[in-house]
């Protein structure tokens, strides 16, 4: 039984430095299933445990997986390797589902149980399975296993209802061998495509348009020789988080290593609070004006609002100066934290997709358990401001994303242990 025990009450001051993108380096490990060459990724947040599960998937389908120093994994695909993904990691971690893609490319085919991952709205998989078929790929779905069949799959004009980020990922990957072009409509933005982009470009790809709504796609017969070496962007949720973090404890914090673009919407938003956001080439400075003032907070795609910085923002205005009303219209049911927020004396009223939140003077700290793993990080901001001890349970999910989070915070200031049975 691992838990927080957090003393609140202390600003955060001094400076941070950000990880390596989570949901990035797990689709790029995914994407080394295509390669022909080993490939190195460098800045691998190697701490987390979505990164350790994403290891076992990979050996389980035969891929040869090192650690070349602490933050670098090299990957070999050379050799046979299997399609049906292990039932038990697949369960742990959706972005399991990402292998689909590459192994069709790779092997024709791949086997997977429904994924799992965060419990934060039904999450289906209809955008996958419209964008895979259109490639020509079979998709069956029986006894809870997704069996996805390809051959050479040839390029089709897709357009998704939704930019769904997993969706346009496996769609893109899948389509880079096959025959012809595929144009992907109302594709995902996220600055993790781009990573994706310009990672299988280096494998020998041709795909251009990340980071608009149009991708393309020029299937290649096959791709190059050559091994890569690719360091993977700076983690912007876990840079939102400790912006929020600043903000809460009335702190003044600057987060080194970072891409200033890709928070412009957190930027913007704790600036309405009344927080101060000093941008710089790599760094950002959020410098607290005491007590937020209240903001409504619309999360969207990217470059909208994070869905993943929802929890941490609702926390923050929990003690804001008034009334916000927060509304994910990414996820449906990320809401389920406010539970814990409410023992911890928060106002906060959730109706459908959005929550009205009375902001209160303070925060004071109880026993709650974190739901997911952005909650997680909520619920440990909310305990960072709170008036006494907060303990905080449900550590395994907040370790499958932040990477040394108590201790990282602990050297800007913080009170927090974790406490191990
Ligand atoms: C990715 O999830 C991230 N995960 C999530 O981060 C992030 O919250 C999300 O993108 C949105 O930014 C990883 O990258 C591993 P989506 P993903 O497909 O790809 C609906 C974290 O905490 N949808 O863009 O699963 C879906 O239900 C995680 O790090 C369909 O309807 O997100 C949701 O409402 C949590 N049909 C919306 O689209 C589909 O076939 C966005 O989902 C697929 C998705």
């Amino acid at each position: 039984m691992e838990r927080l025990v957090i003393q609140g009450g202390r600003r955060l001051t001094g400076s941070v430095r950000s990880s390596g993108a989570k949901n990035a380096v797990l689709k790029l490990m995914a994407a080394s299933i295509l390669a022909n060459r080993p490939c190195l990724i460098r800045n691998v947040p190697r701490k987390i445990t979505d990164v350790e599960v994403m290891i076992g998937v990979l050996q389980g389908l035969g891929v040869k997986v090192s650690w070349e120093d602490p933050t670098s994994l090299r990957l070999d695909p050379r050799g046979d390797l299997g399609f049906h993904a292990q039932d038990e990691l697949v369960r742990e971690m959706r972005a399991s589902f990402q292998v689909i893609g590459p192994l069709l490319g790779r092997v024709g085919r791949s086997r997977i149980y429904q994924p799992g991952g965060c419990v934060i709205g039904q999450r289906p998989i209809d955008l996958h399975v419209k964008g895979l078929s259109a490639l020509g790929a079979v998709v069956n779905e029986e006894h809870g296993y997704i069996d996805v069949h390809g051959g050479r799959l040839h390029g089709a004009e897709i357009h998704l209802d939704f930019p769904s980020v997993g969706a346009t990922e496996n769609i893109m990957s899948a389509a880079i061998l096959a025959e012809g072009t595929t144009v992907i409509r109302n594709a995902a933005k996220e600055p993790e495509i781009i990573e994706e982009q310009n990672f299988y470009n280096r494998l020998g790809a041709r795909i251009r348009g990340a980071g608009t709504d149009c991708l393309r796609i020029d299937g290649v017969q096959e791709l190059n020789n050559r091994e890569i070496d690719y360091a993977v962007i700076p983690d912007r949720i876990e840079v939102g988080t400790f912006m929020i973090a600043a903000a809460i404890t009335g702190g003044d914090l600057t987060v080194t290593d970072v891409i200033p673009e890709h928070v412009e919407a957190v930027s913007a938003k704790l600036r309405e609070t009344g927080a101060e956001v000093r941008v710089d080439e790599d760094s950002l400075r959020v410098v607290s004006a005491g007590r937020p003032k209240p903001t409504d907070v619309t999360v969207l795609p990217y470059p909208g609002f994070p869905s993943d910085l929802q929890s941490p923002m609702t926390a923050l205005l929990t003690v804001a100066d008034g009334t916000s009303i927060v509304t994910d219209h990414v996820f449906e049911a990320r809401f389920r934290y406010v539970d814990e927020l409410l023992r911890m004396g928060a106002n906060v009223r959730v109706e459908g997709r959005s929550a009205v939140i009375k902001g209160i003077a303070g925060l004071s700290g109880a026993e709650v358990v974190a739901p997911d793993l952005r909650a997680g990080a909520s619920l440990v901001l909310a305990g960072l401001a709170a008036e006494g001890q907060t303990v905080l349970h449900g550590m395994k999910h907040l370790d499958r994303g932040y990477e040394r989070l108590e201790e990282k915070l602990r050297e800007i200031g913080a009170d927090i242990e974790r406490h191990i049975d």
